[in-house]
């Protein structure tokens, strides 16, 4: 019987990261109170995983999402208008898709930081549900990239993270 040899040459390399850096420009920013820090970008399937962090209170645009998202909180607490449980530190959170929700850290809470595992794209819509914007892995590499060479660590940092 054939045995699937344990290395192969098409085997793609282990990532092992520091999540939560300590050099503040690993954290690319998103809008004046939130940033994300980028941990896994597979541009094959079209899954990122990233720490979202807000801190000073804030709010992520309304969206859906076309596939589901996994979230694990790290630090602080976030809830979303349409729903009326409190994400805290240490739960997780399954998204399905379809469902249109707005992440909100609230005024003067302490900084929050999760890990979303995000499948798809995020498609952000206004209060009459038209269609704003969309975020996807390919955005999100750009967006590293563009960043990363702005602070001076250099576009690899970001593909170096690609799977
Ligand atoms: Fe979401």
């Amino acid at each position: 019987m054939y045995k699937r040899p344990l290395q192969t040459p098409l085997a793609l390399a282990d990532l092992v990261e520091t999540a939560i850096p300590e050099d503040e420009r690993l954290w690319v920013p998103q809008s004046d109170t939130v940033d994300f820090r980028p941990l896994l970008f597979n541009t094959t399937n079209g899954e990122w995983i990233n720490l979202l962090r807000v801190r000073g209170g804030g709010q992520l645009g309304r969206h859906r999402h076309a596939s589901p998202v996994y979230g694990f909180v790290l630090k602080g607490t976030w809830r979303y208008l349409e729903h009326d449980w409190v994400a805290r530190e240490g739960m997780f959170v399954y998204e399905p898709p379809g469902e249109i929700h707005t992440l909100v850290v609230e005024e003067g809470a302490e900084p929050m930081i999760t890990l979303f595992h995000v499948l798809g794209s995020v498609i952000y819509y206004d209060e009459h549900d038209n269609p704003t914007g969309h975020d996807d892995v390919h955005v999100k590499l750009e967006l590293a990239r563009a960043h990363y060479e702005k602070v001076g660590l250099g576009a690899e940092v970001a593909e170096a993270l690609i799977r």
